[in-house]
């Protein structure tokens, strides 16, 4: 599938940009990201203007709010603009950065890639929780040698839980009971739902919220195409529901977050991120809940550089076959090819 551009995407955790230059491709292309010593995050292409020296690597480095390639010495500013070349006073016109439109939010950076004109901040999509007063999260990112139209579909499809999670989120009734899927056409989101009110508990569930015995067991999966994926997790022993008014004291909320970035056409950031509403302080159930979830990630991550392996070495052209687990998968899938053919790359555009 071609990248679907004109679209926000998570770059890096706000944590992971400081004054150091860190580099991350997005779509293919090379960003270079800094904090300016004001704090505020700028994206640029990583290419030096004038011999394409990665601006990431050293010897290249930041001088106040300029960076400084370490091959020749040309010196941009946050804007992108070259501001110094050497061995000349006039500093050519062309002599500059692309710059990304960038937004921090709700511990994200998301970059914008396409079309400069069209970024919108409005149209970032929240996962709240991550910051929240009242949540508590943990959160890290799998590098992925698979397409990421593979994670999607993963993602969207939570009966994999009983078969490639078995022991750590995985139970029978998952695999076990109906979802129902809705699709909203004109906000382009995909949402599957599997409501289980009998449930065995798993691990990552019993060792977390200290419930013993069956539970009630929703998820309620919310997928903003591109990137961001939200799964709201209910957990609540046995017969215990929301109240009529919609309070819910008396149950567990974890709200999973996935986004979800092609780094190239067969590799994927897989950006995850689980906040919950309980046990806030408890650094046990948080060393807990990462390593458990850093677990269940690699397992979606060996399986699917496995699944990516198959693809690239057989002929196109292989029939799938799906069934009413993978309504949600298709309904995306469908989305993100109608996103891509409304923002056609760069060269398709300029033969038109
Ligand atoms: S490649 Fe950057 S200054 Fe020459
Ligand atoms: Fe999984």
């Amino acid at each position: 599938m071609e990248f679907v551009r004109n679209q926000w995407y998570v770059a890096a955790y706000g944590t992971e940009i400081g004054r150091e230059l860190f580099s991350r491709t997005v779509c293919g292309e090379s960003i270079l990201l800094w904090r300016t010593e004001a704090g505020t995050v700028v994206a640029t292409s990583d290419r030096c203007v004038h011999r394409r020296f990665p601006l990431s690597e050293p010897p290249s480095h930041l001088v106040g709010d300029t960076v400084v390639c370490g091959y020749h010495g040309f010196t941009y500013g946050a804007d992108g603009v070259c501001v110094a070349v050497p061995g000349q006073t006039r500093i050519p016109r062309t002599a500059r950065l692309s710059a990304y439109p960038v937004k921090e939010q709700d511990s994200f950076v998301w970059v914008w890639i396409g079309e400069r004109a069209l970024a919108d901040e409005s149209l970032i999509p929240r996962a709240p929780w991550l910051r929240m007063a009242g949540y508590t999260t943990v959160y890290g990112m799998e590098p992925l040698a698979a397409r990421y139209d593979l994670l999607v579909d993963n993602l969207l499809d939570l009966s994999h839980e009983t078969y490639l999670h078995g022991g750590y989120i995985g139970t029978p009734e998952v695999a076990n009971t109906p979802i129902t899927t809705e699709v909203d056409e004109d906000r382009g989101i995909v949402y599957v739902s599997r409501h289980m009110d009998d449930a065995e508990c798993p691990p990552f569930y019993s060792r977390s919220t200290g419930i013993e015995g069956r539970i009630v067991r929703w998820q309620d999966i919310e997928y903003h195409p591109p990137c961001l994926y939200l799964l709201h997790s209910r957990i609540a022993p046995v017969g215990v529901y929301p109240e009529a008014d919609g309070t819910d004291a008396h149950a567990f909320h974890v709200e999973v977050v996935y986004a979800i970035t092609p780094e190239t056409e067969t590799s994927t950031h897989d950006f995850w991120a689980v906040a919950r509403d309980f046990a806030l302080d408890d650094q046990d159930v948080s060393d807990f809940l990462e390593q458990s979830n850093r677990t269940v990630v690699l397992q979606d991550v060996a399986a699917l550089n496995k699944l990516e392996q198959v693809i690239a070495s057989e002929p196109d052209g292989y029939q799938e076959l799906s069934i009413n687990i993978d309504t949600g998968g298709l309904a995306a899938r469908r989305i993100l090819r109608r996103m891509a053919a409304a923002s056609p790359p760069p060269a398709r555009a300029a033969a038109r």
